[in-house]
């Protein structure tokens, strides 16, 4: 089986063909340019760039497969959370696809998505915790199996990826050569810095949930309480300490709620799980109790349509689709 996955719930507008073993045949991803001078993603100008930009990108990901339409088996497109405008393009083609093709269409939960990445690059043994870092989202996810997820902990305000994003812009390293990915660039910074420089403040530690706004204003006062010439000596240091201070708790919270999860295997998703320093704790951390680590390849971390292709496979190949008034749901919650 052949499944197409449209990605458009954000920034990227993605294309990607998966079979029903979750193997990728293609897996094309275009991130738009166009909200570089805003330093964050422009809503409006984001649906206006699916449009021009998914057609292209189906044609590509469909060439680069080797396949045509008569090959594909049925198409699965993001249909929440995500930004209402850049949701209708995607799904909207979907349906005129699945409409003119006769084939079935899946409407896809983008964090269940970002739990598929990891299937889509490994054999994972079921259930398993996934800790779900992106820009709009920080989970702990229990899968007690594929289909059925229980939420263990969220962020009770600023998701990872939004304070990395949001401290990037207050170092003032956004806007630049067209990025919004704060969290690379805060990443690239930390290298030559020192993660115990400061002592940036760790928030709930007792609970599985996590907050982050006291951080990313901690932060904040420590920049204004230099000079700039300080503060230009002091950069690496402030991103390595800062970075240090999220990953603490992203760990510390995965291991809190591991207690409370029976499973062998934990894996990372979303945005933020391209952070190598990230990996590399929790890979050691959860290694270290002798459980199994996974972790996706870097360009299924961000925003991609294999893993949207992948969760399209999984319900396609148990008989389940969506008929075609499934809507687009900016704030789509868990169906648990
Ligand atoms: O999953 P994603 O592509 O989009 C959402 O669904 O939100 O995640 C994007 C987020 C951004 O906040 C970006 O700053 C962050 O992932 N990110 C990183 C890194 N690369 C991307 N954060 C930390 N370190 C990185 N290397
Ligand atoms: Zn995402």
């Amino acid at each position: 089986m052949l499944v197409l996955g449209l990605e458009t719930s954000c920034d990227e507008t993605a294309a990607a063909v998966v079979d029903e073993s979750y193997a990728v045949h293609s897996n094309i991803i275009f991130s738009q340019q166009d909200h570089a001078p805003y330093g964050g993603v422009v809503p409006e100008l984001a649906s206006r760039a699916h449009m021009r930009a998914l057609v292209p990108v189906v044609r590509q990901a469909l060439a680069t497969a080797g396949v045509g339409w008569e090959e594909v088996d049925g198409v699965a497109a993001t249909r929440g959370p995500g930004l209402v405008g850049s949701l209708i393009v995607g799904l909207s083609l979907a349906k005129g696809l699945v409409l003119a093709r006769n084939k079935p269409l899946v409407g896809v939960h983008h964090l269940e998505a970002h739990v598929f990445s990891n299937l889509v690059a490994a054999q994972v043994e079921v259930p398993f915790l996934t800790l779900l870092v992106s820009g709009g989202h920080t989970e702990l996810i229990l899968v007690r199996e594929l289909g059925s997820y229980e939420v263990l902990g969220r962020t009770r305000d600023d998701a990872a990826g939004e304070a990395f994003d949001k401290v990037a812009k207050l170092l003032g390293l956004l806007p630049g050569e067209g990025v919004v990915a704060g969290g690379r660039l805060i990443a690239e910074l930390a290298e030559d810095g020192d993660p115990e420089a400061i002592d940036f403040p760790r928030a709930l530690v007792d609970e599985i949930d996590f907050s982050f706004s006291g951080l990313k204003t901690s932060v904040l006062h420590y920049v204004r309480s230099l000079t700039p010439q300080e503060r230009t000596a002091q950069l690496a240091h402030i991103a390595a300490s800062f970075q240090e201070a999220v990953v603490d708790a992203l760990v510390a919270k995965t291991l809190l709620a591991l207690e409370r999860a029976d499973v062998a295997t934990v894996c990372l998703a979303g945005g933020v799980a391209a952070n190598q320093r990230l990996r590399q704790r929790l890979r050691v951390a959860v290694e270290h109790r002798g459980l199994a680590f996974h972790c996706p390849a870097y360009d299924l971390c961000t925003d991609n349509a294999a893993m949207v292709g992948a969760v399209g496979a999984f319900y396609l190949s148990r008989g389940v689709c969506d008929s075609l008034n499934v809507d687009a749901a900016p704030r789509l919650g868990w169906r648990v």
